[in-house]
């Protein structure tokens, strides 16, 4: 994968869309001071320090967009989790792509399609994620919302070179096949690691609540869920409250 780091930047995700169509497929954009990151439903993804990855993957698969590319937040997920693992902690998956630690949250992932004119000629796929790698209780415990560190986990710092560098390796070993064969060839690895199966659930779509127990996740990566009335929907996109 090739490399372009920024010494600082606001957002590697708005850096990656800004320069995507000099950027080959398979580069990563990394820094470890960025200054106005981005979650996912117009969240601010905070800034806790250096010692901390942020970067975004982007990817050119073709030039149309397919409906397995929206999978690719989960194989990035998976891989994540994977490599985390290796530091011997247990990260669990929120759908869609959320990883926690004992409830806590650890890394977000944000994918953004580039799509550019009538044509709909399609320029790629930039793949925002964030690592809480190394930072303190005091620090997190200032994020509006439960959040932990890989440091914290483990009782060690993390050397943040050799975590992207696992990452981006762990990427590209199954990543071709990914892009033929989808959300199947991890959805094992996926849900294995799912914190929601059985549990009632309330999903956020944009401006309306979906209230059901979650009874699986399809082929394509959509969360199943069973509301009072006994209706299964199926969901593409949403955020798990
Ligand atoms: C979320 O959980 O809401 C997604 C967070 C994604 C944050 C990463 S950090 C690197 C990249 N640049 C951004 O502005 N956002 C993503």
């Amino acid at each position: 994968m090739r490399r372009v780091y920024l010494e600082t930047v606001d957002s590697t995700n708005k850096w990656a869309k800004a320069h995507i169509e000099e950027l080959a497929d398979k580069t990563v954009i990394y820094t470890f001071n960025q200054t106005d990151g981005r979650g996912r439903l117009d969240r601010k993804w905070c800034n806790i320090g250096s010692d901390n990855i942020y970067a975004s993957i982007v990817l050119k698969p073709s030039d149309t967009m397919r409906e397995i590319y929206s999978n690719l937040t989960l194989y990035l997920c998976v891989v994540l989790s994977e490599i985390m693992e290796s530091y011997g902690v247990k990260p669990w998956i929120k759908w869609p792509n959320d990883i926690q630690i004992n409830g806590k949250k650890i890394s977000g992932i944000l994918a953004e399609g580039v799509e550019v004119n009538s044509d709909g000629y399609f320029k790629g796929i930039v793949l925002g994620f964030g690592v809480n790698l190394n930072s303190s209780e005091e620090v997190m415990n200032k994020i509006d919302q439960p959040v932990t560190s890989l440091n914290l986990e483990t009782g060690y710092e993390i050397d943040k070179n050799i975590f992207l560098e696992k990452v981006l390796d762990r990427f590209c070993l199954l990543y071709d096949r990914f892009i033929e064969e989808g959300f199947l060839l991890i959805k094992e690895d996926y849900i294995k690691r799912a914190t929601f199966l059985n549990k009632e659930v309330s999903v956020k779509i944009f401006d309306k609540i979906i209230s059901g127990r979650v009874v699986g996740v399809a082929d394509n990566g959509a969360l199943k869920i069973v509301d009072k009335n006994n209706l299964e929907q199926s969901l593409l996109i949403g955020d798990i409250l």
